[in-house]
């Protein structure tokens, strides 16, 4: 007999059916509940709450482990490379060589935007801030694929390859054409024939007659950055991006959505978070023990540090963690900032507060030292974390639109007055 929950409202007993997922989570299904009692479930940050069945990730924060369509992200970090867990992310299975060729070519070709972005460039204040640009411009780009744009559901799919691809390339085009916006330098076109981060790295930083050349650490460094990043489950921005997605909006509009709900410094803005963290620690001649009391305190908050699905290591922290070390040393220069990472690490992984709370490096701790080196500059970290988002985004847009019919609305406990009439302000 298949299990189920009793739930007594009142003094009656109702009887909601357990689901279970194939990792073994379970779940009482009370869709009917208000529907047979008049109640709702009450769940301030969904903490409790499933809001869908999805095939794509799992996380299981309590012992650390994350896998993308049952593959440990370990192995991915080892043997796969970011367009690879971007593929296996959004189809579901490792790509064969054939399909894998042909996925990068797509993102090859769709690298540049059309002319006319110069101009919504310079329509920004050269100071905007790179989420917002990136936000606005992810919008744009769909503005100029009407058949991609159509927000019918069914002729969206028809071009989801294509979508999919534009967005995984014309992201990181953004990305480079805002940087250089802001630093005043000329836009620099995509180059055919490399990959996927060197083509990246050089809009960003090659300049007339002198094309930057990323070092083979470089470039894995950052490839591993955006393949640690390529989806996490039901947080803040994918969750935005269906909300979104489940109205029936296309895929830009859906995903220039989760770039905003990423913007966030308890989301994706915590990488900047901590890299200035760990300078203001470092110019007022703390070693990070200072700061670590102020964090138990309540002063200041160990930004890196806690999350509210791992209550222990995240998996992405541990690998990113020893790849700061590799590519520091590969370019043979030492980061002072990085010494300080270490010891509040080793500091609270000890501290009885840190412990007792359950709070561990997140991924955001490390990645800002990576992005440092690589040369990014601080105010474009969120934006490099909305790359490796993407394929994350684009698989969850689709899992709605190929799925569930249903908008996605929450109910509420209304707590405001009652009873109040019109008073003319005369
Ligand atoms: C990620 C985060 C928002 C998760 O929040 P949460 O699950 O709601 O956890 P809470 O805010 O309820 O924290 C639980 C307790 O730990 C403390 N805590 C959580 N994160 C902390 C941190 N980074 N530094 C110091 N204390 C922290 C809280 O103050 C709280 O203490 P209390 O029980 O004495 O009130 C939170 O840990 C945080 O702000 N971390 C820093 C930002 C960050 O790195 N974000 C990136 C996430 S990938």
């Amino acid at each position: 007999m298949s299990e189920t929950a009793t739930i007594t409202i009142e003094g009656k007993q109702y009887e909601y059916p357990v689901i279970s997922g194939t990792e073994g989570e379970k779940a009482v299904d009370v869709r009917k509940l208000r529907g047979d009692t008049g109640y709702i479930t009450y769940d301030d940050g969904y903490g409790n709450t499933g809001s869908c069945l999805s095939d794509i990730t799992f996380v299981n924060g309590e012992v650390g482990i994350l896998r993308h369509r049952g593959i440990p992200i370990e192995e991915l970090a080892e043997h796969s490379s970011f367009l690879g867990t971007s593929f296996l992310v959004i189809y579901g299975h490792l790509p064969s060589n054939e399909e894998m060729a042909a996925f990068s070519d797509r993102i090859s070709r769709n690298a540049d935007l059309h002319e006319d972005f110069r101009h919504h460039f310079s329509g920004f204040p050269t100071d905007a801030h790179p989420m917002a640009v990136l936000s606005a411009m992810l919008n744009a780009v769909g503005c100029y694929h009407s058949e991609m744009t159509s927000n019918n559901r069914e002729q969206d799919l028809e071009h989801f390859d294509r979508a999919a691809a534009l967005l995984i390339s014309k992201v990181r085009t953004i990305a480079a054409m805002t940087y250089r916006m802001g630093a005043g330098l000329p836009f620099v076109s995509s180059r055919e024939n490399i990959g996927y981060v060197e083509n990246f790295l050089h809009m960003m930083f090659s300049e007339e007659g002198a094309e930057y050349q990323a070092t083979p650490e470089i470039s894995r460094a950052l490839d591993l950055f955006f393949l640690l990043h390529a989806d996490h489950e039901q947080n803040c921005s994918t969750s935005t991006v269906r909300m979104v997605a489940s109205g029936g909006a296309n895929m830009f509009a859906s995903v220039s959505a989760g770039v905003s709900a990423l913007w966030g410094p308890l989301h994706g803005g915590a990488n900047t978070a901590v890299v200035k963290m760990l300078q203001a620690i470092h110019d007022t001649g703390d070693d990070g023990s200072k700061f670590i009391e102020a964090a138990k305190s309540g002063k200041a908050r160990l930004m890196g540090f806690g999350h509210r699905v791992y209550k222990n290591y995240d998996p992405r922290a541990k690998i990113l963690g020893s790849a700061t070390e590799v590519l520091l040393g590969s370019l043979g220069h030492s980061d002072p900032l990085l010494d300080i990472a270490r010891h509040l690490e080793k500091a609270a992984l000890e501290d009885e507060y840190f412990i007792e709370r359950k709070l561990y490096p997140n991924v955001d701790f490390y990645s800002g030292l990576i992005l440092k080196a690589v040369g990014i500059p601080v105010e474009m970290f969120t934006v490099m974390f909305a790359i490796g988002r993407m394929p994350g985004w684009i698989a969850n847009w689709r899992e709605i639109a190929t799925g569930s019919k249903r908008i996605h609305r929450p109910r509420q406990i209304y707590t405001g007055k009652v009873d109040q009439h019109f008073v003319s302000a005369e």
